[in-house]
């Protein structure tokens, strides 16, 4: 099968699409023709060898797909042969014709979904329902500000925050951007190459600050986060795509009265897996009702994945970039 293949840790242009042998379902897996596959901020990470995994050279990277059930391993039963599915496993092997997954770590694509859909879903929005829910306990009427919002989990922040029917601020490096995440619903925007985001949040919020954040940015808009949250609020940490993991003077938790909760979406869907269950049940609902739709910006073929990732990394996607064999 066609793969695009990481033959040594390096930059993503490093990539070379060739043929990789055809993976073998092992017990309790499914081998999955791929479909669409998901491209996701740490796939150039992990080429790079700057992420927690480094599975051995070659590979291929990325863990987001979705395709056709077309082999079963010894002790599947939830899944046939022509079974639709959509899947984000903590592995690698996505950017390939063919992928071989734990059956634990796949979902039936629903009937409303196409593949596209499917593969654009998981990392993106699983994490911001995940977080919104369970770890920010955002309530309709609260104010949620969205960091990145044009980015693809910062735009499901945005879907899923109007979903819970919170107010919800959009913050994005350019116009262009913020037009986007109020096209997904966000009521306000600011642009924070522009305007203080400080001063900002506390001015649309008549100074009581953001009851949730959700920062998947890090760096000097996290810093300045930390000094605009609300009472009881929560400031929600998912992502550093600025590049820099920020430190926080822990005296303003105090003196604001407010949480500072990590988010591990992929640890949650194996800790707990009946909340995350019940989580994709409420998911699968506002994507069938319209409230929540993956946005996908560009879809590019297998050969040309290296231009995809670099897409993602290079800050220059509004919603998800697909990328099909
Ligand atoms: N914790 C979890 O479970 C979890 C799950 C999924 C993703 N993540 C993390 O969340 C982060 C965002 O992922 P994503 O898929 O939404 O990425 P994305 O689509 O590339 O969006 C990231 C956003 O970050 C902003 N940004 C600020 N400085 C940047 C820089 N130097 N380079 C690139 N972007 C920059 C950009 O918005 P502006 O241009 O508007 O500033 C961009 O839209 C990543 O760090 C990813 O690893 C965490």
């Amino acid at each position: 099968m066609k793969a695009l293949v990481c033959e040594a840790y390096g930059p993503v242009e490093n990539l070379v699409y060739r043929d990789l042998p055809d993976p073998v379902p092992g017990a309790g897996e499914i081998l999955v023709a791929v479909r669409a596959i998901g491209v996701n901020f740490t796939d150039g990470l992990l080429v790079e060898g700057k992420y927690q995994a480094r599975p051995p050279c070659p590979f291929a990277p990325g863990s987001e797909v979705s395709g056709d059930v077309i082999a079963l391993g010894a002790g599947v039963n939830d899944f046939k042969v022509g079974d639709r599915v959509l899947s984000l496993t903590t592995r690698f092997g996505a950017y390939a014709e063919k992928i071989a997954l734990p059956a634990t770590a796949a979902n039936k694509l629903p009937p409303f979904m196409n593949y596209d859909q499917g593969a654009a879903l998981l990392g993106a929005t699983g994490t911001a329902h995940h977080a919104l829910r369970q770890r920010g306990r955002l309530q309709a009427g609260e104010t949620l500000v969205v960091l990145g919002a044009a980015g693809g989990t910062g735009c499901a922040a945005v879907q899923i925050g109007k979903a819970i029917g919170a107010r919800v601020i959009a913050v994005c490096s350019s116009d262009e951007k913020i037009a986007f995440a109020k096209a997904q619903g966000a009521d306000e925007g600011i642009n924070y190459s522009r305007e203080d985001l400080n001063q900002a949040i506390k001015r649309l919020t008549d100074g009581r600050g953001a009851d949730v954040v959700y920062d998947a940015v890090g760096g000097d808009a996290f810093d300045a986060c930390s000094r605009a949250m609300a009472w009881d609020g929560r400031l929600l940490i998912v992502g550093f795509a600025s590049g820099r993991i920020p430190t926080l003077p822990v005296n303003l938790t105090l003196v604001k009265g407010y949480a500072v909760i990590g988010v591990f979406w992929g640890a949650f869907t194996e800790k707990e897996p009946a909340a995350h269950a019940a989580n994709m049940r409420e998911l699968f609902g506002w994507i069938e009702t319209g409230q929540v739709k993956p946005v996908i910006d560009a879809v590019f073929p297998l050969r040309d994945g290296i231009a995809a990732i670099k897409k993602v990394t290079g800050r220059d996607v509004m919603g998800k970039v697909i990328v099909k064999p």
